[in-house]
């Protein structure tokens, strides 16, 4: 990343590989623009010609559910073709290189990249290597960034409180191993949140993220004591070496799962955010996930819209470039 930059000579997003660096302004209109994108529940989706006669890949080397099929419908309603790369079924299987695999799409002509991968680095690596008018969005690097859910989650809290200077963020669980945690740590420190509470049994404590409104608790209740939002983690084994994550699963709901009990503590307008997949009665309770404070399913909802926005975005910075006009 040292030398890529995830915007074009005229400031315009180009990237999307980090939120670091990104400016308040850029991050606010990227969640207006996803707000325009939302229509009322039962009524048909929005729609744009945004990226019409743009080709969308796809290429999710980790398994998504929300993620891939959210990037998929977002590219489908700004009027894009999409790929969908089966990796398994791919030639990486048969040792083809992930740039190769991205510089034989290209030669099909596909303009953008969705890239999930858990290989630290590896969506920069390709934003440095595809043609000037091609993008690289991340859509999940290994424990270390999650852009578009960064987003969708601002956006969430922002539909719920519109000064983030005033909120105390609690976010409980295995925050180590979590690209979600440190992409909403990121999106808050930009908006200027109030504070945020990290949870959790201390080998999930990240020792790389300081800054003067973020505190550590490894006690819940403490922590958890009037936040506005609660967003739960899923304990990420596949991330978890050998001799960590010792905690069975019954001794981490007992100590970490967010229970109504324990939600009585938060602030009475709390909120409760999951990045999913979720394990229930690990991490949270089912009537914590199903209850009238849960705002897991407007994640979801908000999740296209935002990607809707960023493709946008992608697509007015390829402007100038018509298919004819390619380099
Ligand atoms: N939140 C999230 O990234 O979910 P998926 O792994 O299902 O994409």
């Amino acid at each position: 990343m040292a030398t890529l930059t995830q915007l074009n000579p005229q400031g315009r997003l180009r990237h999307l590989i980090t939120l670091e660096g990104l400016g308040k302004e850029l991050i606010t209109g990227l969640m207006d623009a996803a707000e325009r994108y939302l229509t009322r529940p039962g009524a048909l989706p929005a729609r744009d010609d945004s990226l019409k006669g743009r080709t969308v890949a796809n290429l999710f080397f980790e398994p998504s559910t929300r993620t891939r099929a959210s990037f998929e419908l977002a590219a489908k309603r700004l009027s894009a073709d999409v790929i969908n790369l089966d990796v398994d079924m791919s030639s990486r299987a048969k040792g083809e290189s992930i740039l190769d695999t991205i510089y034989t799409l290209e030669a099909m002509q596909a303009d953008v990249f969705v890239l999930r991968d858990s290989e630290p680095g590896i969506p920069a690596y390709i934003a440095e290597h595809v043609r000037p008018h091609v993008s690289v969005l991340n859509a999940g690097e290994a424990h270390l960034s999650h852009p578009t859910q960064g987003l969708l989650d601002a956006l969430t809290i922002r539909q719920r409180f519109r000064d983030f200077t005033q909120l105390r963020v609690a976010i409980v669980g295995d925050i180590e191993h979590s690209r979600v945690a440190r992409s909403a740590i990121t999106v808050l420190r930009t908006l200027k949140v109030g504070a945020i509470h990290l949870i959790g049994p201390e080998e999930f404590m990240p020792s790389s993220i300081e800054f003067p409104g973020l505190q550590q608790f490894p006690d819940l209740e403490a922590g958890m004591r009037d936040a506005h939002v609660v967003m739960a983690l899923r304990i990420q084994r596949e991330r978890i070496v050998e001799g960590t994550g010792s905690l069975g699963q019954g001794e981490y709901f007992r100590r970490f799962g967010l229970t109504v009990e324990r939600l009585r503590l938060a602030h009475p307008d709390a909120i409760v955010m999951h990045p999913g997949p979720m394990n229930r009665n690990v991490e949270i309770s089912d009537d914590v996930a199903d209850g009238q404070r849960s705002v897991i399913r407007q994640q979801v909802t908000n999740g296209v819209a935002v990607r809707m926005a960023v493709l946008s975005a992608i697509a007015e910075s390829m402007g100038a470039t018509t298919p004819a006009a390619r380099g």
